[in-house]
């Protein structure tokens, strides 16, 4: 190693505790923040990546009011979903914490009193808005409206989905109750505002100066046009009992807003991690030389950007994001992802779905990034890149090369000979990769990064293609010693370099090869495993054992993709059926199941109730075949004697069963009116709405 290493601070967004993770989460933050942090890793940089549940916030108390719960209950239940699935996946958190932790408590508490005590703070007492019904004053997600900007109409408290203008609540036209529905009132309160006016200067200066080269284009636009607006001062704490209390006399019933304390949270997360680590935390926030970086998605540009770069120039201790990549939007077959509407492939259930995949799910979000633009996730590209990609591309290389290996040298990387033209070219082609990827990843493209990880492996699977060893064994097994050494070096480099992207991978590839990259490997002038591609001669020397082949991918089929298109299609069902109020669609019946129901025209000939009972009735019923017997649960909601006579549908090859003692023979299709009256099959009947069903 040279001079002492580099020291990083990355940070991904807190996910929110109302929900799983989703792949709109993993496409937009976790997995470029993790790409990042091994690279970095890799390249010998002190880093250190954290993570944590976010959950405070007006979203959790809704759910949890919604399931009749408390907010605890449904942070435990997410936060644990979360770091499992996280873990399983892979992602390579040094630290994942919780908001609710008494460190952040402690940390949040004392950022929000040193700011309060140094004057930063405006205390002011606004009218807001006022939930009558409820007995509570609405902000933020408790509250929606139109947005003034754009006219969406959905548009939240705090901000707004569609234009991405953050909001004060008092801001929306037409301002409605998320929890009754009620036309919020006025009503005076007490709240500290972040003057965020007084820091246009310090923005303009440090951003739209001192970023506009090195912030991606989307991210130093967003803020550009955010402060050539104006910025106003916003309400930092909030009328509320789930949040960190408002650490100041007087303040009761107030905690501190969501987005106030949450940022803080990477503090926190950091402070567990160095407590753990027995490190200090303190320079990886306070120190100058330290880099500090968010990874997060468009929708968070406002308060990683303006917002919490506000919170820590007016605290004073702390050092400023260097870079805030922020991603667009991933779709889901061409739909906006959506929590509450269920519209997502949820991680924890993909990985059950997909055991032992994960890479292939890295590899597709990455090759599908919104990096510069909202990108759409489908089903048929998943597969077609596993299976063109991962396992056309890719696994045939290496297991090509594995397999010829042992096939002709018992697994031991052979003495190579004179290398021919191609040979030369396609090992300098091979070391130029480690610096092309790692400036690619460095400018936060990583699917351009990807995409040159795959031409190498390209390289090789072309290389075999056109040297056919499998055909020169017969005639010049010398010069196969040549190739097959060459391709071993390739194998071994992908090994290296798939790790940010497919860490998965590039273990079992390694174990195959017998591959270690230890840094303690390293030679003179060599600083990271990277290097050693481009300075060694070779990475597995003549006389190097190799282990057995084994599949690194395996082919997706039709049928795997089909389960998950129906998975999705069951929640467009599911959605319209809740949407219009009525009972969601049962499971597909083929043409068979329907010819089994042998339905018929029958007529009522007598009707009596069963003693004993509320409910049933039984009728006798001409079926056109016989006169049987139907027992009916039908006898709250007609007459006998209003009955008879009547023409109803009858499934009459039903199994016949027993009903207190008496068999019934068949079934007479029923369905219910507005009030819930039980009706005898005729849509034409007043009061039967579409979508009601017929049982
Ligand atoms: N929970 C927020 C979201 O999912 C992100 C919080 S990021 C943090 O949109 F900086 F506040 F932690
Ligand atoms: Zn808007």
């Amino acid at each position: 190693m040279n001079n002492s290493p580099q020291r990083y601070t990355i940070t991904a967004a807190l996910p929110y505790t109302n929900g799983p993770i989703h792949i709109g989460h993993l496409a937009g933050v976790y997995v470029p923040a993790d790409i990042y942090a091994r690279f970095l890793r890799m390249q010998g940089n002190d880093v250190a990546f954290v993570c944590g549940s976010d959950e405070h916030g007006v979203p959790i108390t809704i759910k949890a009011k919604k399931e009749g719960v408390t907010p605890q209950e449904i942070v435990d239940r997410y936060d644990g979903i979360i770091k499992q699935s996280f873990k399983d996946f892979g992602v390579s958190f040094d630290n994942y914490s919780r908001t609710s932790s008494e460190v952040h408590h402690k940390t949040a508490s004392e950022f929000f009193k040193k700011m309060y005590e140094n004057g930063k703070f405006i205390e002011e007492t606004t009218k807001q808005l006022y939930d009558e019904e409820a007995g509570q004053f609405l902000a933020d997600r408790f509250v929606t409206g139109t947005c003034p900007k754009c006219g969406n109409d959905e548009a939240y408290g705090d901000q707004c989905e569609s234009c991405g203008t953050s909001l004060n609540a008092t801001d929306l036209i037409n301002p409605k109750s998320a929890i009754t529905g009620a036309v919020p009132t006025l009503k005076e309160t007490r709240h500290w505002f972040l003057p965020l006016d007084q820091y246009e200067g310090f923005l303009k200066e440090w951003i739209l100066e001192g970023h506009k080269k090195d912030w991606k284009s989307n991210v130093y636009g967003q803020v550009k046009s955010w402060i050539d607006d104006g910025l106003r001062a916003r309400a930092v704490t909030r009328d509320l009992d789930w949040g960190i209390p408002v650490p100041v006399e007087g303040a009761d019933g107030k905690v501190l807003y969501v987005w106030f304390d949450a940022p803080i949270g990477y503090i926190s997360s950091t402070k567990e991690w160095a407590e753990r680590e027995g490190k200090d935390w303190e320079p990886y926030w306070k120190d100058e030389n330290t880099k500090l970086i968010h990874f997060i998605g468009k929708d968070n540009i406002v308060f990683h950007c303006i917002i919490f770069p506000v919170m820590l120039k007016a605290h004073g201790d702390y050092i400023l994001p260097q870079n805030v990549p922020a991603n667009e939007f991933l779709n889901l077959e061409g739909k906006k992802l959506s929590t509450s509407k269920n519209w997502a492939v949820w991680l924890h259930e993909y990985l059950e779905d997909f055991p032992g995949q994960q890479d292939v799910l890295r590899y597709v979000l990455t090759a599908n990034a919104p990096e510069a633009k909202d990108n759409d996730f489908t089903w048929k590209d998943f597969q077609a890149r596993n299976n063109n990609e991962l396992v056309a591309i890719f696994g045939n290389f290496i297991n090509r090369v594995v397999v010829l290996t042992n096939k002709y040298y018992n697994g031991i990387v052979p003495e190579p000979n004179e290398y021919s033209d191609v040979d030369k070219e396609t090992i300098a082609e091979l070391k130029a990769y480690p610096a092309v990827i790692a400036s690619s990843i460095e400018k936060y493209r990583f699917r351009e990064a990807q995409g040159e990880l795959m031409n190498l492996a390209r390289l090789g699977n072309k290389y075999l293609a056109d040297e056919e060893p499998w055909k020169l064994i017969k005639t010049d097994e010398e010069r196969v010693k040549t190739i097959m050494y060459v391709a071993l070096q390739i194998a071994s480099a992908l090994a290296t370099l798939s790790e940010p992207f497919l860490p998965f991978t590039s273990e079992k590839l390694k174990g195959m090869l017998k591959f270690t990259d230890k840094e303690s490997n390293l030679n003179e002038g060599e600083n990271s495993q990277w290097d050693k591609i481009t300075t060694r001669e070779a990475l597995l020397p003549a006389g190097h054992q190799i282990g057995k082949a084994e599949l690194l991918f395996s082919k997706i089929e039709d049928s795997q993709i089909q389960e998950q298109l129906d998975k999705l299609e069951a929640t467009k069902t599911a959605n319209a059926a809740e949407k219009n109020n009525v009972e969601p669609q049962k499971e597909t019946a083929t043409f068979d199941d329907f010819t089994k129901m042998d339905l018929r025209v029958g007529k009522i000939i007598e009707a009596q109730k069963m003693p004993k009972t509320k409910k049933l009735m039984v009728l006798k019923v001409d079926t056109g075949l016989d006169t049987r017997t139907v027992v009916s649960g039908i006898a709250e909601h007609f007459k006998a004697e209003d009955i008879i006579g009547k023409k109803v549908t009858v499934l009459v090859n039903l199994a016949p069963r027993k009903l207190r003692g008496v068999e019934s023979e068949g079934m007479i299709l029923m369905t219910e009116n507005a009030e819930g009256k039980l009706v005898f099959v005729n849509p034409d009947e007043d009061g039967v709405e579409s979508g009601t069903t017929i049982n």
